[in-house]
């Protein structure tokens, strides 16, 4: 099928010859059975891509399923994919296809597979690969026949260097790569997608359209767009309502850009507050700092544990624990039985465990205080929007939902 034709059909705008080439990887593509990754920055238009291969490919008739793995919290994503027999968790009071079984025939698509857990990165790569799984509670084999199409805004590689991310299950995704370009890399569509959303926000609000001068064309096309086609959107929805003028300005245009000057309008994706994510960056090496030694402890204590020479044992963990609570716990002399040693050694342990919870617990109420803080400073900075405060906060969207539930944040 001719590009123009499917650009048509899927509303697609634009002429660029990065967009054209990525549409053209996709047509050549739909028709084999190959598993494709999508990847690209936030907004750029990645989600139509795993349609326009359903549509163009021999299994238009079966189903197509998109899966947004972000937003699925970790404890059901196993049951949603690959579905659960009854009685294998606590609420699991019926047994349940999941998504791979549904699809037989069809497509998957899974927006965001980075954010996906590595043991469902597991099961993923083991479908993939020979097409089968096991429901989750079952040991019974089920075949699907289904076509997996992924994308994901993260650079997969770097997820993969932070252990985040398997690399065997990105070279099996990746079989073809498509890359959606930034919005940047894309300047001559830059005028052609506004007047696009500009005509589409006129009908809607009953309005004639937004014309930009050559000025603010020019404004448009030199600027970063984070965002993307997102956020050129949004923008153009933002001016066709405010804005009375319907010729607009470079000096108009530029209110609503974050460089522009404070207006009080709504401004989105201000690039500002570089402390944020410093302090961050802090807490976090902090916590994890705390983390380390917490186990290191525990380390000395179990190797000190299991070594044979006794006094060195009790004089050892006596310092130790001195060394890292001031108070030190005096062992008490016990009689040489093996019955009493290891009771000496299980009261020694619950002693020093007891010390350990108080004082991880009270750094981590702290830590929660300022974690919590910077949630809530996030999502005010984003009006709410979670997806870009996670991004902000650098941590993923369904990592949010979790804190915001544990926390209670409104
Ligand atoms: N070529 C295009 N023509 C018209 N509208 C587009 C085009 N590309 C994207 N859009 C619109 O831009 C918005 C963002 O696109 P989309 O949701 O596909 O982004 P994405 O790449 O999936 O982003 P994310 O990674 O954040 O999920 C959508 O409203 C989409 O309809
Ligand atoms: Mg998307």
């Amino acid at each position: 099928m001719e590009i123009q034709s499917i650009k048509q059909r899927f509303g697609i705008v634009g002429n660029s010859p990065l967009l054209n080439r990525a549409l053209d990887i996709a047509t050549q593509v739909a028709t084999t059975d190959l598993t494709v990754l999508i990847t690209g920055e936030s907004g750029t238009g990645k989600e139509v891509f795993p349609k326009i291969i359903h549509q163009l490919s021999t299994r238009k008739h079966g189903n197509y399923i998109a899966v947004n793995c972000g937003a699925i919290p970790e404890g059901t994503i196993d049951s949603e994919l690959f579905g659960h027999e009854k009685g294998s968790f606590t609420g699991a009071h019926e047994a349940r296809k999941g998504y791979f079984e549904v699809a037989d025939g069809g497509s998957i698509f899974l927006d965001e597979v980075a954010e996906l857990p590595i043991s469902t990165q597991v099961r993923l790569l083991r479908v993939l690969e020979s097409g089968e799984f096991f429901k989750v509670g079952s040991s019974k084999v089920i075949k699907t026949d289904v076509r997996v199409i992924a994308a994901s805004n993260v650079d997969v590689p770097i997820a993969i260097e932070k252990g985040d991310f398997r690399q065997d299950l990105y070279y099996r995704l990746n079989t073809v790569p498509i890359l959606v370009p930034p919005l940047r890399d894309r300047k001559e569509d830059i005028h052609l997608l506004f007047r696009k959303f500009a005509a589409d926000f006129a009908e809607k609000y009953r309005m004639p359209p937004l014309k930009l001068t050559n000025e603010a064309i020019q404004i448009l096309q030199n600027f970063y767009w984070p965002g993307n086609i997102r956020q050129l959107k949004n923008i153009t929805e933002q001016i066709s309502i405010i804005e009375k003028e319907k010729e607009i300005n470079s000096a108009i245009i530029k209110q609503y850009l974050p460089e522009g000057p404070k207006t009080g309008l709504p401004i989105l994706y201000k690039k500002e507050e570089e402390h944020f994510s410093e302090r961050e960056l802090l807490y976090k090496v902090l916590f994890d700092m705390k983390k380390d030694m917490t186990e290191l402890k525990k380390i000395v204590l179990d190797l000190l544990e299991e070594g044979d020479n006794s006094t060195i044992v009790e004089q050892s963990k006596a310092l130790l624990v001195k060394d890292f609570y001031d108070e030190p716990i005096i062992p008490e002399h016990k009689p040489q039985t093996t019955e009493n040693n290891l009771d000496v050694s299980s009261s020694q342990t619950d002693n020093y465990e007891g010390f350990q919870e108080s004082e991880v617990i009270e750094e981590s109420l702290s830590l929660q205080e300022k974690e919590k803080e910077m949630i809530r400073k996030a999502l005010e900075k984003h009006s709410g929007k979670r997806k870009n405060a996670a991004d902000e906060l650098g941590i993923s969207e369904r990592t949010l939902y979790r804190k915001i539930k544990e926390y209670d944040i409104r």
